[in-house]
């Protein structure tokens, strides 16, 4: 493993460009939950994939946006580790490095990474389902509490309900994060894909762009995944753990 480690830690200091592609086992050493985990306390009896569809939202938006809330008050009180940390300093480091991420936390911002890519919309982004798509702005709920309904606020422009600014099941994502990321996983010349379960596309389709087009793939994931047939180098440990080791110093 040592010898794994030191060979990917090369391959990143010999590289102009590094993609960064990561998942939701990025923040999971943060105390965020990853979605391969069952939903754990009063959520558990919900799985998390049927929440995350706008027939959910139209069919129950109380329930839908209470869990939301619920994860956003997660998130916000959510510190970056020591992975986070390591991807900022890899982008300091290799100033061609492009983060990708299928976060809806904000926690690779709050570590120093200036731009992430998020694929998957964000959470503290919501906006209503109007015609006009309008940002919305309100003020915080009292704190939400695990498994609670909560209304959803009405857009201050159009009235239309207030929604998560995520990506769901069944939706596009951004089409500006996903041309870049795209472009860049076509022509770096390492791609760190970092706990993500590679299964979820159009996202999924990044760390193959990359392998297709000849860069080195890094993975960075306690268990296997459909992505390891792609991987140059299998690095079977945490990002908090391995991910300090691989930034050039
Ligand atoms: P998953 O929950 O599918 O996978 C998390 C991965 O992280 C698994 O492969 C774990 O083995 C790994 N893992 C767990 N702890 C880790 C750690 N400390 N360090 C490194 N890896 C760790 O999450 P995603 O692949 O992000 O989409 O899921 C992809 C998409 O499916 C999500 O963005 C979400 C979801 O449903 C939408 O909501 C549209």
């Amino acid at each position: 493993m040592t010898g794994a480690i030191e060979a990917a830690a090369a391959l990143v200091a010999g590289a102009h460009s590094v993609v960064v592609f990561t998942g939701a086992g990025m923040s999971a050493e943060s105390g965020v939950p990853t979605f391969r985990d069952d939903l754990t306390g009063l959520w558990a009896r919900f799985d998390a994939e049927r929440l995350a569809t706008p027939e959910a939202f139209h069919a129950d938006p109380d329930l839908v946006w209470g869990w939301y809330e619920w994860r956003r008050s997660r998130a916000r009180r959510a510190e970056p580790n020591a992975g986070h940390r390591a991807v900022a300093a890899l982008e300091a480091a290799v100033p061609g490095t492009t983060v990708v991420t299928q976060n809806v936390d904000d926690l690779h911002e709050r570590a120093g990474s200036a731009a992430p890519n998020h694929l998957h919309g964000s959470l503290f982004a919501p906006r209503c389902i109007g015609a006009g798509a309008h940002p919305a702005v309100f003020p915080d709920a009292e704190e939400p509490q695990e498994g609670r309904r909560l209304a959803p606020p009405r857009c201050d422009a159009c009235g239309a309900l207030v929604r998560p600014g995520v990506v769901w099941f069944g939706e596009a994502l951004p089409e500006e994060a996903l041309r870049a990321a795209v472009a860049a996983a076509a022509s770096c010349d390492v791609l760190l894909t970092v706990g993500t379960s590679g299964v979820v596309y159009p996202a999924a389709e990044i760390p193959r762009i990359a392998a297709r087009a000849g860069a080195a793939v890094v993975q960075v994931n306690p268990d296997p995944t459909p992505l390891d047939a792609v991987s140059t180098l299998n690095l079977r440990g945490t990002a908090a753990t391995i991910l300090p080791a691989l930034v050039p110093v």
